[in-house]
């Protein structure tokens, strides 16, 4: 174990809104894996076996600590006392014994029948998308495709109508903001659409239980009832999760990886001859994940004082845990840059977490890129990208474009 100074810095803000940041976090992996970052107050562990062991460390917590009202201004304290009490619910940032209680009631709800049978609605989701695209021509395809896509299958799971999509999707880009977004305001947009949102679910709910139908919201809402060990209140917070966890990061992961597959055209062109086939298309999608995930880290904060190779970790201290290094391991994966869609150990990516949080919508992100791909690929016998590249989302977490120019074409494929 080495307590010498790291030959690298790397400041978690920095790489941020890097295209291609996995090239330095591999430098990490080498030179300095528990690196100090004192420009973002935070350690960086990138390499696989410590991100796995970190995800299931219980010294590393995921609840955080939230700012007084005190210091926000008077008319915005109740919004932000509703919105603090609001995320105190949330299963991801929750401890035990609140976390397995909490997951137990989505568990009831989010069962793989009640996941599977989303398929039928999923597909016609993705005909109608589909559908209003062009033919041929230039298409923001975040715009078109991947941000409506996973923001209709949230609607789809919690089981409300499509005239509130339009709502969905504002709260869902404000709730986002929350998350590691450099340089914007991270309280207020979160905080006042939590607000609305759990305004509208509170109604929604009561209606609901009145006129209880078939949809997982009628699986959850039963369940709650039945054994009355999670509130309402809990399950209207975790149901603003299931929207905040679900969308963007699907959303990256549908247009991360049509790009990854347009750049590799051998890969794409084993893809096109093998659509009918779900073991390669699930392949695929596996590869996806490990390759070009959704999401740079998750956050964990030292619950007490201890040595990580060699360097001392605090308590309170934030701890980033790079799951997008640590599926580019070398000391995992074999030859981790290249991008192949028959690799037979992509699915020990750490692309979905691991251990007690480990990602409740793995199976439905899943479902709609395996879903989505097949029609997709049959429209466009041609896709690629026009040259010059959109700029990246500035999020620490989040890791996408906002915006992905594609050329569609029905011609020859490429
Ligand atoms: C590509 C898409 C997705 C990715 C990459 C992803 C990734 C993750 C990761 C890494 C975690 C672990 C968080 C941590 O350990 O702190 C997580 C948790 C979670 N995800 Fe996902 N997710 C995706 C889609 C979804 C979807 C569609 C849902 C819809 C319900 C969802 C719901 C959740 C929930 C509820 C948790 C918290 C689980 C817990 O704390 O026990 N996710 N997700």
């Amino acid at each position: 174990m080495s307590t010498a100074e790291p030959t690298i810095q790397v400041n978690p803000d920095d790489i941020a809104g890097m295209a291609d940041a996995v090239p330095i976090l591999c430098r990490l992996q080498d030179e300095d894996p528990v690196h100090w970052s004192p420009d973002g107050k935070a350690w960086m562990i990138t390499r696989y076996d410590d991100v796995r062991a970190g995800f299931h460390d219980r010294r590393l917590g995921v609840s955080r600590p939230m700012p007084p009202a005190e210091l926000f201004e008077p008319e915005f304290r109740d919004t932000y006392r509703a919105y603090a009490s609001s995320l105190k619910t949330w299963m991801v940032i929750a401890e035990p014994p609140d976390h397995p209680r909490l997951r137990k009631l989505a568990n009831r709800g989010l069962t793989p029948t009640a996941i599977e049978g989303l398929r039928p609605q999923i597909a016609e989701l993705v005909d109608d998308l589909l559908a209003a695209m062009p033919d041929t021509g230039d298409v923001d395809f975040v715009k078109a495709f991947a941000y409506p896509l996973p923001a209709s299958v949230i609607a789809l799971l919690i089981g409300v109508p499509k005239s509130v999509l339009k709502d969905l999707h504002r709260w869902s880009d404000d709730i986002a903001k929350g998350l590691g977004a450099a340089g914007e305001d991270i309280i207020r947009p979160p905080a006042y659409a939590a607000a609305e949102m759990t305004a509208y679910l509170t109604e929604f709910i009561a209606e609901r239980r009145k006129n209880p139908q078939d949809a997982i919201i009628d699986l959850l809402i039963a369940a709650r009832d039945d054994d009355d060990t999670v509130t309402t209140e809990e399950l209207i917070g975790n149901l603003i999760l299931f929207l905040f966890a679900g969308h963007e990061t699907t959303m990256n992961l549908l247009s991360n990886g049509l790009r990854t597959l347009i750049r590799h055209p051998e890969q794409m062109a084993d893809l096109r001859r093998n659509l009918d086939d779900p073991e390669v298309v699930a392949g695929a999608v596996e590869e996806i994940l490990r390759y070009d995930g959704a999401l740079f880290m998750l956050t964990r904060f030292a619950a007490e004082d201890f040595e990580w190779h060699g360097r001392r970790i605090s308590k309170g201290q934030k701890v980033y845990l790079y799951c997008l290094a640590a599926n580019h391991d070398v000391r995992k994966f074999d030859d981790p840059g290249r991008f192949d869609i028959r690799r037979t150990d992509s699915k020990q990516h750490l692309a979905f977490g691991y251990g007690p949080h480990f990602c409740l919508g793995g199976p439905l992100a899943r479902l709609e890129m395996e879903v989505a791909l097949p029609p997709l690929l049959r429209r466009y016998a041609a896709l690629s990208l026009p040259a010059g590249d959109v700029p990246w989302r500035n999020n620490m977490t989040l890791r996408g474009q906002p915006s992905m120019q594609l050329r569609l074409s029905k011609g020859v494929r490429t």
